[in-house]
């Protein structure tokens, strides 16, 4: 046997190919089928990363392997193969070919879309899309659509050798392991062993699940009740002397977090508040800001739903975070500090604000980044404190604009 195919027989080369990816895909199947059912955790997001590291080692190896095809040419089929036989094992061929690209290509391109990590063992691969929900969506049906399709092929194209191996005696499955008619079946074994041997992984994975999900059940940090910190709705329908209105169309509350070393934005949707501010007369100056933790969006339908989660935001219990200003400094030409207290999940912590403030008569624009410690404020504590999922900073954009 060479290392090129021949005419009658596929090459070493070919059929480490074949059989590499073989085993990977036999593997990503059934993970990728389970893990999206699995209860969030940390260890979800280091198997979708396992998932994704070997399924992109799937696409480099396909590409590489569809480059080989074209450099050395498979054998022709066998003399004995009928003609139905020849066209059904093209067709297969075409479409295991084009899942092999197909799989982890809609699989990048859904994580990209929903700004989730696409890691190749722990290397960060380049965005191809931006985020783009619906886009998520469809690419998400495509690698479903893909992954039900690949399953029967393969069930198909797996039998069909099997057949010319058992029923027609031929040469069909010897020349994708070993031509040595007595070599098939050892070759064989050490395939399956090795199908065995990553299914065994993957269950060991699984298994852990259950002792993970045992560990969830870790002491939450000493958080007051939401009833204690239930505070009377401000009221905007009157603004008093020096009041501003904010404009919530033309207003954005954003956070950007870290998800395996890879950000990812949420915009809270909903915030109210009173502001009184002149800056001539800062000692009079009020921030009173309210923002509603149930509507929260970050691009992705389930990982909005996690976010709201009890082991992040808990917003049934806690649906309302809250910054209420003490005093305010000026520091340069339109440069303001709030100093305040900013209550989130029920935990209330001292906050200073630098903002910027540019007022055009009636309307005025204010602008503020910061960063909060998710610790601090017992956000994603148990399994998820120790960062390194998803990252203890988190940056906050505010970006108002208001009415006199
Ligand atoms: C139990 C598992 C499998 C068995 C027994 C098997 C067997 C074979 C055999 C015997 C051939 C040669 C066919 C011929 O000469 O006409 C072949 C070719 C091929 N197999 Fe598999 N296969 C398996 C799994 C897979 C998997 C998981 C994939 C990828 C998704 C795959 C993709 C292909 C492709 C694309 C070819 C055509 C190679 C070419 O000529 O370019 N096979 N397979
Ligand atoms: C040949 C390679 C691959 C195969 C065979 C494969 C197979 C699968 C299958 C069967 C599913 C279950 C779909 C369902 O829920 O019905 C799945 C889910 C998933 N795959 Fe892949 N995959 C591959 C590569 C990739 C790559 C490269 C990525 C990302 C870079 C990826 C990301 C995902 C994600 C994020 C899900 C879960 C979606 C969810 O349940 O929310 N996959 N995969």
């Amino acid at each position: 046997m060479t290392l090129s195919n021949t005419e009658d027989e596929y090459g070493y080369i070919a059929k480490i190919f074949h059989w590499t990816i073989a085993v990977l895909i036999i593997g990503l199947l059934p993970v990728g089928l389970f893990m999206g059912g699995m209860e969030n955790s940390p260890l979800k997001f280091q198997i979708f990363a396992m998932h994704k590291s070997f399924g992109l080692l799937v696409f480099f190896l396909g590409i590489a392997r569809l480059v080989w095809r074209f450099i050395s040419p498979p054998p022709d089929h066998l003399e004995s193969h009928a003609r139905w036989e020849v066209t059904l094992a093209g067709a297969a061929h075409f479409w295991l070919y084009v899942c092999i690209i197909g799989m982890p290509l809609s699989g990048w391109l859904m994580s990209n879309a929903g700004e989730f990590p696409v890691p190749f063992f722990g290397i960060q691969m380049p965005t191809l899309v931006g985020k783009n929900e619906s886009l998520g969506d469809l690419f998400y049906e495509v690698h479903e659509a893909l992954g039900f399709t690949l399953l029967f092929v393969l069930a198909l194209h797996a039998a069909g050798a099997l057949k010319h191996h058992v029923i027609d005696k031929d040469e069909t499955l010897a020349r994708m392991t070993y031509k040595t008619k007595g070599l098939v079946l050892p070759v064989l074994i050490v395939a399956i062993l090795g199908l065995s041997y990553a299914a065994s992984g993957a269950a060991m994975l699984f298994g852990e699940d259950d002792e993970e999900e045992a560990a969830v059940a870790t002491e939450k940090p000493g958080i007051p009740a939401s009833a204690e910190n239930a505070m009377p709705a401000a009221d905007t329908s009157i603004l008093p002397k020096d009041g501003w209105k904010i404009v919530p169309t033309q207003s954005k509350l954003q956070f950007q977090a870290v998800l395996y070393g890879s950000p990812f934005t949420g915009e809270f949707q909903e915030f109210s508040g009173i502001i009184i501010f002149n800056p001539d007369d800062l000692a009079n100056a009020k921030a009173d800001i309210r923002i509603d933790m149930k509507k929260v969006v970050t691009g992705d339908a389930d990982r909005d739903k996690n976010i709201v989660g009890a082991e992040w935001f808990d917003s049934d219990k806690f649906p309302e975070s809250r910054f209420v200003s003490k005093s305010f400094e000026k520091g340069g030409e339109n440069n303001y500090v709030a100093i305040g207290d900013l209550t989130i999940h029920g935990v209330t912590m001292p906050l200073a604000l630098p903002f910027t403030l540019d007022i055009n008569g009636k309307t005025a624009h204010m602008k503020a980044l910061a960063t909060l410690n998710r610790i601090n404020f017992g956000v994603g504590m148990g399994e998820w404190e120790d960062g390194k999922t998803v990252g203890t900073d988190v940056k906050i954009a505010i970006d108002l604009t208001a009415i006199q």
